[in-house]
């Protein structure tokens, strides 16, 4: 998208003004353009945890963290989640535009013909401790895809081994996060069934018995899992979307690359923090259920303890995907017939911080994470494949994130510092050292 409203802003260091273009987004975001800031002044600048920087120009997805907006490819997130299904909504992230009828035919049956993993890959995944996290069995089952598919090592080869390479991630993550899902039970793998569509066949891998022949998904679970991938599918230049950008600009083949997100994902500020909240809300109704004690224990500067589930880098409003996800959740535990005390204390912890002065002047609200794992639970998944659900969701936006700077050619990602270790010393032999 050409940058409107071209201008400049001036830097003055020791006296002397420098001249830096100011580039405008489409949305009306405005950044100082400092490309070339070390090369005229010798200075660089310095963000830790990036709260000011932006690693790249994105047409992919828009968030305005004040008014809690999120659109991907200009969609907002409440239609999408309304109105598309996850696999339409990742040809979105992927291609830029929404499919016809034809276009998420061929698609969905190109997607439906890689579900399959090599067999060779049950060797690889027996060796795995039973009741072993998944996201560390995820990362390595999809860094070793990379071994199946030698072409696909150069990411630069072709459309043609980019786009296989893509169809393969799409369609054999749900697979492998059933297999593992499978092996904590110690139950054999189910395989796809490619009469089924994408989200159907990912809980068919997972919740049918190998001797159920009659299994079908409730349409309830099949809706609302559709939903919750959409929500997570990508979020612009997050941490593992970034660690994705950074591991590709290396040009890493796009398994390790993927495996790399799956890795920061893992991290309890982050992806990790769904499975967190819900350890965290059973530690409270363990506890007695007095959400006050431990809103006030999240303020204690001098407790650890942080309200996982709350609070975020950008949204200094509502997550609109928490608020789809708050309405999802008590629409699937009333379909099921569900009654989840945990909801109720979530709702309570929700409503008990949101009133505090501490949360309300830090604009700590509910993310993403706070009430998705309430829902995950109620279908029947254990905490510990939550972050690994996440990944499913987020699968597309990591590889639409990588194509974008891929097809950008951008350099490799490589960060300055600012030294503050020792001055130059004289090497001191061993012997004569005190
Ligand atoms: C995701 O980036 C993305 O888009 C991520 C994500 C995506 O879709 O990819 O949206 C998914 O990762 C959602 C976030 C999930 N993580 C959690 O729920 C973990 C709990 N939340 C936090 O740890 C925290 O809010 C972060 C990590 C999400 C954001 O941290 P920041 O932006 O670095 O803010 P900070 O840690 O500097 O906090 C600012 C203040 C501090 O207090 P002061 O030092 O100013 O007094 O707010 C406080 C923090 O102590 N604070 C919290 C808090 N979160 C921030 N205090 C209590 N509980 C919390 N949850």
């Amino acid at each position: 998208m050409p940058d409107t409203n071209a201008q400049n802003c001036t830097i003055t260091l020791e006296g002397k003004n420098y001249e830096f273009p100011v580039i405008t987004g489409t949305e009306g975001e405005k950044a100082i353009d400092i490309s070339k800031l070390r090369d005229t002044t010798g200075y660089v600048t310095l963000d830790i945890g990036y709260k000011n920087t932006g690693a790249t120009k994105s047409a992919i997805t828009f968030l305005d963290g004040e008014e809690g907006i999120l659109r991907h490819r200009g969609y907002s997130i409440e239609d999408l989640a309304e109105k598309a299904n996850f696999l339409e909504v990742s040809y979105l992230l992927l291609k830029g535009e929404l499919p016809n009828k034809e276009q998420f035919e061929d698609f969905d049956n190109s997607v439906r013909h890689h579900t399959l993993v090599n067999e060779d890959l049950q060797n690889i995944f027996r060796t795995f401790p039973t009741g072993s996290h998944p996201m560390g069995q995820l990362i390595a089952m999809i860094s070793s895809l990379s071994a199946y598919y030698p072409k696909a090592l150069d990411p630069h080869r072709s459309p043609e081994a980019k786009n296989r390479t893509t169809l393969r991630l799409m369609a054999k993550m749900p697979t492998i996060c059933a297999m593992i899902y499978k092996k904590r039970l110690g139950h054999p793998v189910v395989y796809p069934n490619n009469n089924l569509d994408y989200v159907s066949n990912f809980l068919s891998m997972t919740f049918k018995h190998v001797s159920d022949a009659d299994y079908q998904p409730d349409p309830v679970i099949v809706d609302a899992m559709n939903k919750l991938l959409i929500l997570h599918a990508d979020h612009e230049q997050n941490c593992s979307a970034s660690t994705v950008r950074l591991v590709g600009s290396s040009q890493s083949n796009l398994y390790a690359t993927t495996a790399a997100g799956i890795a920061a994902l893992w991290g309890p500020l982050h992806g990790g923090a769904n499975q967190e909240v819900l350890e965290m809300l059973e530690q409270i109704k363990g506890d007695g259920g007095n959400v006050q004690k431990w809103v006030d224990k999240a303020k204690d500067k001098n407790d650890p303890f942080r309200l996982m589930g709350f609070g975020h880098r950008v949204y200094k409003n509502f997550d609109p995907r928490a608020k789809i996800i708050k309405k999802t959740c008590d629409d699937v535990l009333n379909k099921l017939g569900i009654n989840d005390p945990v909801l109720e204390i979530a709702k309570k912890l929700e409503e008990a911080a949101l009133t505090d002065p501490y949360f309300a002047e830090r604009k700590l609200y509910p993310n993403v994470d706070f009430y998705s794992g309430i829902i995950y639970r109620a279908m029947g998944f254990p905490t510990e494949m939550f972050t690994a659900l996440f990944a499913v969701g987020r699968l597309p936006g990591w590889i639409a994130q990588w194509q974008e700077m891929v097809q950008e050619n951008q350099p490799i990602g490589r960060p300055r510092q600012i030294y503050t270790g020792h001055m130059p010393r004289t090497f001191i032999p061993r012997g004569e050292r005190q």
